[in-house]
């Protein structure tokens, strides 16, 4: 998918929102057969952020979308689409994204939930970036955002120590021909959805106390499998988004990759020739926030001032479904 559309569609600004709650790997030894220097030698991980009392994903999209509307000029009522990008939404019915309108009081938006595991920011953003460039819309607000430690097993030390709660927000809009998004690259693999899933919940297994009592209303992970795929499609398809831009990984500023485990970025990197200074990497504090975490990677490092207007990045990842992709963008 390069970019060949009538409207280059860019990010002009980003915001985030992370729960005051923290729950660190000491808060974890208290409760599990587990240890800090496991947690952060196999993981990277020190903390993540937990919602506590009424905090919903709601609440941390509209507090992340107020921070990069005010940011980038615009009033709710001049957004023109709204994607939420999320598997954790407040409920089942309605959508994630009509909750976060109402919130925001974004009437003149056109609005949708979008499933895509951990590459959902990665999709919104290459949906965004088609309905600007057929003239469909001017204004999207893409947000990234999962609530994940409400559907974790605290009895599975295998899964439960990865993932926290977050959300970011992007607004994507027009810019000129040497700015914004420049190619991406999308991907999924339906065979291997039992590696990351909740077993009851939907329509084929409603809850009930039969699925609470065995647990299946909490995620399951095959964490080797998805381990060795993640190093090697974040790999590829790094390299195939460059690709089409006829570009190297040593033309990168910075790779933007989600946050799953710290050995994964390291490994992908490597792989990639790039540099430590490189790579943006937030997994010690937040862990694994599923949709969030490249948007609120994005919005600390443009923030920090490490990502300047001309850099070019790469955002990659891997998520739930099995999906995965690519993106390179001029900043
Ligand atoms: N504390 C202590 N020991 C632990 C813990 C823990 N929290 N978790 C597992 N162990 C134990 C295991 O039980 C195992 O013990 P055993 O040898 O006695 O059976 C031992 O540590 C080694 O386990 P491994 O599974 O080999 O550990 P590994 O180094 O593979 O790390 C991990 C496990 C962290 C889950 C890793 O495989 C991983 O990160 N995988 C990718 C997961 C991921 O990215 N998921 C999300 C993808 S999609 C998305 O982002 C939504």
């Amino acid at each position: 998918m390069s970019n060949l559309g009538q409207y280059n569609a860019g990010i002009i600004s980003t915001g985030r929102a992370l729960p005051i709650g923290k729950i660190t790997n000491a808060d974890l030894e208290t409760i599990l057969e587990t240890s800090d220097d496991w947690i952060q030698t196999r993981t990277g991980i020190r903390e993540r952020r937990m919602v506590t009392g009424d905090e919903t994903n709601s609440d941390l999209c509209v507090t992340a979308s107020r921070i990069a509307l005010e940011r980038a000029g615009l009033k709710a009522e001049e957004v023109d689409l709204l994607i939420v990008s999320t598997v954790t939404p407040d409920l089942t019915l309605p959508s994630a994204s009509c909750l976060v309108q109402s919130k925001l009081q974004a009437r003149n938006a056109f609005v949708f939930d979008l499933v895509a595991g951990c590459s959902g920011f990665l999709y919104g953003l290459t949906v965004a970036e088609k309905f600007i460039q057929a003239g469909t819309v001017k204004n999207v607000l893409l947000v990234g955002v999962d609530v994940l430690t409400p559907i974790m097993d605290w009895q599975d030390r295998n899964t439960c120590v990865l993932f926290g709660d977050g959300a970011g927000a992007a607004v994507i809009t027009r810019v000129e021909a040497e700015r914004g998004l420049m190619a991406s690259k999308l991907y999924a693999d339906g065979d291997k959805a039992e590696l990351l899933y909740t077993p009851a919940g939907g329509t084929k297994n409603p809850a009930n106390y039969g699925t609470v009592e065995d647990r299946m209303h909490y995620v399951r992970m095959n964490g080797k499998e998805i381990f060795k795929f993640a190093v090697k499609v974040m790999t590829e398809s790094t390299l195939e988004v460059l690709n089409i831009c006829e570009l190297s990984p040593t033309n990168l500023d910075y790779l933007i990759p989600h946050q799953a485990n710290i050995r994964i970025i390291e490994s992908a990197s490597k792989k990639l020739g790039l540099l430590p200074e490189q790579v943006i990497v937030n997994i010690e504090r937040f862990g694994n926030m599923s949709s969030a975490s490249i948007p609120v990677a994005l919005d600390e490092a443009v923030e920090s001032g490490k990502i300047k207007e001309g850099h070019l990045l790469a955002l990659v990842a891997f998520g739930a479904g099995l999906t995965w992709g690519a993106a390179v963008l001029r900043w």
